[in-house]
């Protein structure tokens, strides 16, 4: 499949199925995650090599801290372990890592780890890898509102200032471009709050592949038909042409 044309320059990728897919195959939940680091570690490899600017991966939600102790231990720890290994492969590749989400809930010892790594990839240039970590879109949105309230408060900027760019400034993902492609696996068919400002005139890609099985074939076959949409952003066919 040719997909040389029209890459999109931010991908988001909501990874789900890592439970049913170790359910599948009578494993622990354990494994689908484990499974999943590597599917995670595909699409990084992948996108550096086709272009793509910017990867965001939904990796663990705001809500996602509900879940049983045991499994939110768990991929504390296997962010914690790739962290570790994959610094190295980020530093060679030329891959700059970022986070987005509230990072405060995050145990100190995987965040003293992710701040190294931000720090230590800041200057690479091929691609930026955002994970997005205890993220929630409508959490993001209500802080940029409070610290705008704030500043219109303490007369630093002017209601009539408020804009699209002036929020965009007040997001986590104040240096990331708009996404173009949300891709979703596993059957489902929400973009259960992520990246909803973001996302506003994004594609939306549904896969059925649970996240364990999604691989390098499977994002080119996401970005091929995202290069077949037509993106009219409100405009009509005849104007785009
Ligand atoms: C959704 O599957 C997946 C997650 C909540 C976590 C995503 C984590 C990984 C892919 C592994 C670690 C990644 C990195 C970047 C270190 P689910 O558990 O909701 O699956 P289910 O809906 O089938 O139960």
């Amino acid at each position: 499949m040719k997909i040389e044309k029209k890459i999109p320059k931010h991908i988001a990728i909501i990874m789900d199925g890592n439970g049913r897919w170790a359910k599948n195959k009578g494993l622990s939940r354990d494994y689908g995650h484990k499974e999943g680091k590597e599917s995670a570690k595909e699409m990084v490899r992948s996108c550096a090599k086709l272009g793509v600017k910017n990867l965001t991966l939904f990796a663990f939600s705001s809500e996602n801290w509900k879940r049983p102790k045991l499994e939110v231990d768990l991929l504390m720890g296997l962010l914690h372990n790739s962290l570790r290994t994959e610094l190295k492969e980020l530093k060679k590749n030329n891959i700059k890592l970022e986070t987005i989400g509230d990072l405060s809930k995050i145990p100190l010892i995987v965040r003293k780890f992710l701040k190294k790594v931000c720090e230590e990839t800041k200057d690479n240039d091929l691609m930026t890898l955002t994970l997005a970590l205890s993220y929630g879109s409508r959490d993001e949105i209500i802080n940029s509102v409070k610290e705008i309230a704030d500043k219109v408060k303490n007369n630093i900027i002017s209601v009539e200032k408020i804009d699209e760019s002036l929020i965009n400034q007040h997001l986590y993902t104040r240096n990331l471009p708009d996404v173009d492609l949300m891709i979703r696996t596993s059957g489902e068919k929400r973009i259960s709050n992520f990246l909803l400002w973001q996302s506003a005139y994004a594609e939306l890609y549904f896969s059925d592949e649970l996240w364990p099985d999604f691989k390098s074939e499977h994002l080119i076959k996401a970005i091929s038909d995202y290069q077949n949409r037509e993106r009219r952003f409100g405009r009509t066919s005849e104007q785009i042409i």
